[in-house]
């Protein structure tokens, strides 16, 4: 697949879920994995956004293509949908916080002697709703999506689940228990897989050069 006539939308870094004024859900990813996608892609591309949660503003400071903040992982499924056009790539390299709290409480919560329990709710999954999308509207059938899986157990088997029941085109899946790779860090090690069966190994290298590494993947075998 060339990427000279597609857009791209790569998506990185955490979202955030608020409880209160003062306090959220989140996680750790940095949205390093995701710069570097952009940052490879941007090469090859028709037209590039980036689409991230709350980073550090630095990490994409004078960056060459267009760079879009969210908050929330609804605010990322908006955002996402307003960016859909034909011969797209969607890169989905964030970690969307799967859960939010029911309600946000509109002002500091007290502490008090008893324990505190927060009901969460489920969040949309973005993939699976640009998948649900894509069947819906003809002018999205050729929409690519392509994922992450971060594990730290049964890593091949739960990528391998998530490229099914998220109808991708590819996954690139990363060991998360190892404190050498992944998260903050500037190193990663990668797994993919495609639709069809085949794996692909991206043995532990700069963020960089993993995302160059999925980038000529994405051209060569999809
Ligand atoms: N993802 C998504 N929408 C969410 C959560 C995740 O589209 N609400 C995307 C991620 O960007 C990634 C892929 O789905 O490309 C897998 O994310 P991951 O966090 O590994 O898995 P989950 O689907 O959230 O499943 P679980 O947390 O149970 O492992």
């Amino acid at each position: 697949m060339q990427l000279n006539d597609k857009k791209v939308i790569v998506t990185g870094g955490p979202t955030r879920e608020w409880i209160d004024p003062v306090r959220y859900i989140s996680n750790a990813s940095s949205g390093k994995m995701g710069i570097a996608i952009a940052d490879a892609a941007y090469k090859q591309c028709k037209e590039l956004v980036f689409i991230h949660g709350p980073i550090d503003g630095s990490l994409i400071s004078g960056k060459p293509y267009r760079c879009k903040g969210v908050e929330s992982t609804v605010d990322m499924l908006e955002a996402i949908k307003q960016e859909l056009s034909p011969n797209l790539v969607l890169i989905m390299a964030a970690a969307p916080a799967d859960y939010k709290p029911v309600t946000k409480s509109p002002t500091k919560i007290k502490k008090t002697n008893e324990n505190l329990i927060i009901e969460l709710q489920r969040n949309p999954d973005i993939l699976k709703t640009i998948a649900s999308i894509k069947k819906q509207h003809q002018e999205f059938n050729n929409i690519v999506l392509i994922g992450f899986a971060a594990e730290t157990t049964d890593v091949i088997a739960y990528g391998k689940t998530k490229l099914v029941e998220k109808e991708l085109a590819m996954i690139c899946i990363n060991d998360v228990s190892r404190s050498d790779t992944g998260f903050g860090s500037d190193f990663n090690e990668v797994t993919v897989m495609l639709a069809n069966g085949k794996i692909i190994n991206l043995h532990r290298m700069t963020k960089k050069e993993v995302a160059e590494g999925i980038i000529n993947i994405i051209i060569n075998e999809l």
